[in-house]
């Protein structure tokens, strides 16, 4: 079989519905040709949550999933604003963020927090949660990175249980490499490779019945994609500004055809 590297868009709250519909429609027949049967990748778009039905209703009958890019860890009840994992599988997403480092940033979201929706959309079949984790520059200058990711992987897996067998994602994502908000440079391979290596054999001792895909994020674009795709460095990219036009969208795609 072969192994298909998992190519995700978060769109964060960058787009309009209307913007969100005409950059899917505009980007789907592209993706179509890259997702075909021989590809080695496969897509899944994170639009915002009130664009989930339209850019849901351009992604059916495709190859392309549909992610949300945060859900509440409850399924039901008394939670104004909330969105459970059920109701984002019923509106067709097959994927969802948790712990953004923007919404642990500016929504305050915990470690605690997190861990309660891990497990949430963990219990909704069909519905894999994306755990994004990831140091700031001033960890990554003190040197302790490892330790403060292990701590936000481990709290974030703290309620699933040890032996269970679920499919879920960890995205990393250094803060300081996000383009908005650190210094607009994506890490190098080799250190995403030590990350992720290090990220998978933590996981094999807490969770050894799971499945997971560790994919990297952070500046990710058409220039620098291909080298993080390698065996042994991420299992896929996660890409915020270089998905939110059609041109930059289709350049990742173009080199991703090669
Ligand atoms: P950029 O690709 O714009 O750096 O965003 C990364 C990100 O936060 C994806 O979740």
């Amino acid at each position: 079989m072969i192994r298909k590297s998992l190519i995700i868009a978060n769109w964060k709250m960058k787009l309009s519905p209307r913007e969100a519909f005409s950059l899917t429609r505009s980007i789907v027949p592209y993706i179509r040709v890259a997702a075909g049967a021989r590809s080695r990748n496969s897509f899944v778009i994170c639009p915002s949550f009130e664009s989930l039905s339209c850019v849901g209703m351009l992604l059916k009958k495709t190859p392309i999933a549909l992610g949300a890019q945060d859900c509440f860890w409850e399924q039901s009840g008394a939670y104004t604003g909330e969105v459970s994992p059920t109701a984002l599988k019923e509106s067709g997403c097959s994927y969802v963020l948790v712990g953004h480092s923007e919404r642990r940033l500016y929504c305050s979201e915990s470690d605690s927090m997190i861990a309660k929706k891990m497990a949430a959309a963990c219990e909704t079949p069909r519905l894999q949660p994306i755990l994004c984790i990831g140091e700031s520059l001033a960890i990554r200058k003190k040197g302790t990175y490892r330790s403060y990711i292990q701590k936000q992987l481990e709290a974030g897996i703290a309620l699933i249980p040890r032996t269970k067998r679920v499919q879920f994602c960890v995205a990393y994502e250094p803060l300081w490499a996000i383009s908005t908000m650190g210094i607009g440079l994506p890490i190098g391979p080799e250190h995403c490779a030590e990350v992720t290596t290090w990220i998978k054999t933590l996981l094999s001792q807490k969770l050894p019945g799971a499945h997971v895909r560790i994919i990297y994020g952070g500046s990710v674009d058409s220039e620098n994609v291909m080298p993080f795709l390698q065996r042994g460095v991420s299992d896929g990219v996660l890409i915020g500004g270089a998905s939110l036009t059609v041109r930059s969208f289709k350049k990742i795609l173009t080199v991703l055809n090669q």
